[in-house]
């Protein structure tokens, strides 16, 4: 591992930023709806019980990773109802210098409202994320003497284009995770995305989407991307490079099922926080299984606590304590 990381390595993760506000309608939306009014639908649900969420793919890694001890410098685009969210964020340890703040859009947000059948009729606002679009990472790397590691996340598309070509053009090494944008995307940008990318990370479903998609088979796809990882859900991860057998890694167990929005981000950020490290591939994927049991133990994307001792031990209880030794080696906070 560590191939192609510098020794002091800054991760710089690139993707959206959103708050999410989340609403529980006491009733059912099928009562509402009138199959012969659908024409001229004016309907207003009275909600009882709203909460809003910090989120954005980019912001729930960083923050993840913060939590590992890293300092990840956090790029995208917000508008200038941002603050409270940023000073959490720096609170927490997360890199916000590099946030392009637009002057005419609202930060994204999602928008939720939940019945009692558990239907949801949902709005996605981009807002200020079309603005990511026109940052560019030199003056990031500049500020940051050097980007280690670059990890594209779901954006607005053209930012994920325009992200990977200067990565690409800058020789900055960079993960494609182009997560639930990929079912937006034709062959020929998902490969885009792809070349001259040091990782992927996908779901299985993503996973089959970019077989379907590109036409390229697992091991066409290890020849154009050196090191592959798919998490599985419930069923784990697992790690591919090209040439080496995959390497398999469970879950840790659940202590109980809150709220399992997020897991995806806080497996990456586990993982490259791995990699920052310089632990080896299983191990990465050991990480990144530990924080997401975390968050899918509490509601909320950016709500978990431990300590480095108590990460460590799960971690252990998991997978042995020749695990948790390499862990605890290099966590130094909470
Ligand atoms: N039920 C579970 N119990 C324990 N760990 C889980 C469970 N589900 C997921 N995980 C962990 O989270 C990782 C990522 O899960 P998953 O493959 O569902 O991501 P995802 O589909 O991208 O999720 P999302 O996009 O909704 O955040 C898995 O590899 C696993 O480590
Ligand atoms: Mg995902």
């Amino acid at each position: 591992m560590g191939r192609w990381l510098n020794t002091v390595m800054r991760v710089v993760v690139t993707g959206s930023i959103a708050t999410d506000h989340l609403m529980t309608f006491p009733g059912r939306f099928a009562d509402s709806l009138m199959k012969e009014q659908l024409e001229s639908v004016s309907l207003s649900f009275l909600a009882t019980d709203l909460q809003v969420r910090r989120g954005g793919s980019a912001a729930n890694t960083a923050f993840g990773m913060a939590r590992l001890g890293l300092v990840p410098a956090l790029v995208g685009a917000v508008g200038e109802d941002f603050e409270d969210y940023r000073s959490w964020l720096d609170r927490h340890g997360v890199d916000t210098h590099s946030v392009h703040v637009s002057d005419v859009h609202q930060t994204a947000r999602f928008v939720c409202t939940t019945d009692n059948d558990g239907n949801q009729i949902a709005t996605f606002y981009a807002g200020a994320m079309q603005d990511a679009r026109l940052i560019e990472l030199e003056p990031v790397a500049d500020r940051l003497g050097g980007i280690g590691m670059l990890l594209i996340s779901p954006n607005d598309p053209v930012a994920m284009t325009n992200h990977t070509q200067e990565a690409r053009f800058r020789g900055i090494p960079f993960a494609a995770d182009p997560s639930q944008q990929l079912s937006s995307m034709g062959g020929p940008e998902i490969l885009d995305l792809l070349d001259g990318a040091a990782m992927l990370f996908s779901n299985e479903y993503e996973s089959a989407l970019i077989h379907e998609r590109t036409g390229l088979t697992d091991d066409q796809i290890l020849d154009r991307v050196p090191l592959r990882v798919t998490t599985l859900g419930a069923k784990g991860a697992i790690v591919r490079r090209a040439g080496e057998p995959p390497i398999e890694v469970g879950v840790v167990p659940e202590r109980a099922k809150a709220d399992p929005t997020g897991v995806g981000d806080a497996f990456r950020a586990g993982f490259v926080a791995g990699m920052a490290w310089g632990v080896g591939d299983e191990r990465c994927a050991q990480i990144g299984s530990t924080l997401a049991a975390y968050v899918i133990e509490t509601v909320g994307t950016q709500e978990y606590e431990f300590t480095p001792a108590e990460f460590t031990q799960r971690l252990a209880a998991a997978y042995g304590s020749a695990a948790g030794d390499d862990v605890a080696a290099h966590l130094t906070q909470g």
